[in-house]
């Protein structure tokens, strides 16, 4: 089967949306392969800090995103050979990593990285530019959000259950200094393009975000094959 064939469904929005969540239940529900983009600028941002490369060095932090060392595995993510599924998850690598998003060069670097996901028998995928950029011929396109209030809210609940302690009002400033850097970088910027449906998950639970994607990607598949 040709790979533009291949179903995906994108999910892009704003950090601490719940995209991903939603993203990784949505394809284990229907069998599909599961891509968080996002981990692969956390571990371009990682890299860069354990071998303390110039975070103002475009070329060559394209080069790290280009020759990174990586493998998902059991729902655990290896960097040269040893576990950073926990170490890429810290506000301080999810901040560089926003830093680092904003170059062209190492955007491009990840980009057939990003593509190689796209495998039968179908992809989720959650991120900023899945739609917009990386899959513009994707089956389902769809912007989920949440207000930034309730994001630094569940961010904190996250922490919390991990034994992390967090300051609410510290998670929304970084909320939204991510949203504003994200949202106003020249470069695949994160916004709502015209062929994509909103989900706002402000008043959801995730099971009823999750059904939503579902139900919407059941009627697109439906109305293919009638
Ligand atoms: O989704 P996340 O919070 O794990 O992503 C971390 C950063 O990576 C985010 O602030 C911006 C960047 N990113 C991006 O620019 N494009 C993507 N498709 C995914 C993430």
């Amino acid at each position: 089967m040709k790979t533009e064939k291949i179903p995906v469904i994108t999910i892009d929005g704003p950090s601490a949306s719940g995209k991903g969540t939603v993203a990784q239940l949505v394809a284990q529900k229907i069998g599909f392969h599961y891509l968080d983009s996002g981990a692969l600028y956390r571990l371009v941002a990682l890299k860069t800090t354990l071998s303390h490369a110039d975070i103002h060095n475009a070329d060559q932090l394209a080069e790290i995103a280009k020759c990174l060392d990586i493998v998902f595995k059991n729902e655990q993510i290896y960097l040269d050979g040893v576990i950073v599924t926990e170490n890429i998850r810290a506000e301080q690598c999810g901040l560089l990593a926003s830093q680092l998003a904003a170059y062209p060069q190492v955007r491009a670097a990840l980009t057939e990285r990003q593509r190689a996901f796209r495998q039968l028998p179908g992809l989720v995928t959650d991120g900023r530019d899945m739609g917009s950029v990386i899959f513009q011929d994707a089956t389902l396109k769809i912007f989920l959000t949440a207000n930034a209030e309730v994001r630094a809210q569940r961010r904190y609940n996250q922490l919390k259950e991990k034994g992390i302690s967090a300051n609410i009002a510290d998670l929304l400033h970084d909320i939204k200094k991510r949203d504003d850097r994200d949202s106003n970088r020249s470069i695949a910027p994160l916004e709502q393009s015209a062929d994509t449906r909103l989900l706002d998950t402000s008043a959801l639970t995730i099971s009823q975000a999750q059904d939503a994607v579902l139900s919407w990607y059941n009627e697109i598949a439906h109305k293919a094959s009638v």
